[in-house]
């Protein structure tokens, strides 16, 4: 009989090979390809029958809420059955907490919801429920053994199963450790056929990298139906939730929440929280950014300080670098804010961060405004995209940011020209930077960097 062949794979990049490399050929990272069990070999099998889409039975389709108002949002109006879900975060961001809440909702909305704990004992679970409330009737399996959890599932049919972590679960019949790509990989594969056979959501909880990336080969999120993401740092108490891979909704949502002894509460009006500026403070803006359906207004902050390096810094915290880069350029070349000399800093406060181009304008009125020593008029919010050329371009859904900034109180807008508005507030409708600048912007002071 031949020898089944062997098959190394990288636990870095999920690259296999037929043979050991000390480097990886996929990622270049050293030591990190480890053996994995050979595959069984494929059985010829008879032709299946086909159906027709409009003869496919739908058993039910209505989502699952989770009780978690935020966290539906995220997942696009709630878990859908049979369904699988990946949370990845940084340890300790609050992913047990999170979850752990959903499924009391959950239970506590009659249905069976389950919780396979790897990671703690049944006893540290009991003391976190105790300290959430609710979470009564949720039915707990402490269980690392991967048959053992696929059996149970198959012999229980709960409605919705956490796995808190997939790293933990180990498959008996292979020899790689818990946690390697290919543990992971084959763990996942099959609580995918039984959350589809069984019809139970699973929701896997997924360590990170340190670059944020979830542990284990990227075949995990190619095989979920949903990846989310939860942020924020250990020293904020707020949390955001965002979807990365939605099969079943947007990607745009974002939940976001605030850690509190009571485990983790929504914040419905983050715009409340984040939107607020001082009147009269010199470097800060509030711009009115859309992440998915939901307009927030954010407050922007940016420090210009004098340096004496060749090549000043543009550091950017919750706005990416290159598109900072690009409005400093912007800023430089087409709006008279010289820049060359000085280093740029902005921070998205909260700790959150926004990659929508509508931002731009109210991180270039940041930057502008520390520049040149003078506030941002009072009550003013911005939004709107910076063109190369130094031209603004219209943003999307402006109705709807407009609409935010009424409720939040915000007086008026600067915008690109051509937004149209039906709400009562003042528009300031600019065709360029340079323009936009004087509308927002409130006389110049002295300069501290000439009389410096
Ligand atoms: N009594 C408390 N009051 C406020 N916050 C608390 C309290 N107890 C725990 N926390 C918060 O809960 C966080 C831990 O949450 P949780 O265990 O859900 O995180 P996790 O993402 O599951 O972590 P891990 O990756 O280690 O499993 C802590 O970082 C802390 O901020
Ligand atoms: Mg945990």
């Amino acid at each position: 009989m031949a020898k089944a062949a062997v098959n190394f794979a990288c636990t870095e990049c999920g690259y296999s090979a037929g043979r050991w490399f000390g480097k990886c050929p996929g990622c270049n990272a050293f030591g990190s390809l480890v053996e994995e069990a050979p595959a069984a070999a494929a059985k010829l099998s008879a032709a299946k029958p086909l159906l027709r889409l409009v003869d496919v039975d739908v058993e039910e389709a209505t989502r699952i809420s989770t009780g978690v108002p935020e966290l539906d949002r995220v997942l696009g109006g709630g878990l859908v059955p049979a369904s699988l879900v990946l949370v990845g975060g940084e340890p300790g961001v609050g992913k047990s907490t999170l979850l752990l809440s959903a499924l009391g909702a959950i239970a506590s909305a009659g249905r069976r919801a389950l919780l396979v704990t790897g990671e703690e004992s049944t006893a540290q679970v009991k003391l976190r429920a105790a300290r959430l409330g609710g979470t009564d009737k949720v039915e707990i399996l402490a269980e690392t053994e991967l048959d053992a959890v696929c059996a149970t599932l198959e012999r229980e049919r709960p409605d919705v199963c956490v796995i808190d972590s997939i790293q933990t679960l180990y498959a008996a019949d292979m020899s790689s450790a818990p946690g390697s790509v290919g543990q992971v990989r084959e763990a996942a594969g099959r609580l995918l056929r039984v959350a589809k056979e069984q019809n139970v959501a699973t929701i896997l909880v997924g360590h990170v990298t340190k670059d944020g990336a979830v542990a284990g080969p990227r075949v995990l999120e190619h095989l979920v139906d949903c990846v989310l993401q939860f942020e924020g740092d250990r020293y904020h108490a707020h949390r955001v939730l965002r979807a990365t891979k939605n099969r079943f909704g947007s990607t745009n949502e974002l939940g976001v929440f605030e850690m509190t002894g009571e485990g983790l509460v929504g914040v419905p009006d983050p715009s409340e929280l984040f939107g607020k500026t001082l009147p009269g403070e010199i470097g800060a803006a509030v711009a009115c950014a859309l992440e998915g359906t939901r307009p927030i207004l954010l407050e922007i902050q940016a420090l210009v300080a004098p340096t004496d390096l060749a090549m000043p810094r543009r550091v950017a915290t919750g706005v990416d670098p290159k598109r900072l880069a690009m409005i400093v350029a912007v800023l430089s070349r087409h709006a008279g804010v010289a820049l060359g000399s000085a280093d740029v800093f902005v921070n998205v406060a909260g700790g959150l961060r926004i990659d929508e181009p509508g931002a731009d304008l109210a991180i270039a009125l940041a930057i502008a405004s520390a520049a040149r020593n003078a506030p941002v008029r009072e009550g003013v919010a911005a939004f709107g995209e910076i063109g190369l050329t130094g031209r603004l371009r219209p943003a999307a859904q402006s109705e709807r940011r407009l609409e935010e900034c009424v409720k939040l109180g915000i007086l008026a807008a600067v915008a690109p020209a051509g937004t149209r508005s039906r709400s009562q507030i003042r528009m300031s409708e600019s065709g360029t930077l340079r323009e936009a600048l004087g509308a927002g912007l409130e006389t110049r002071k002295e300069n501290p960097r000439k009389s410096a």
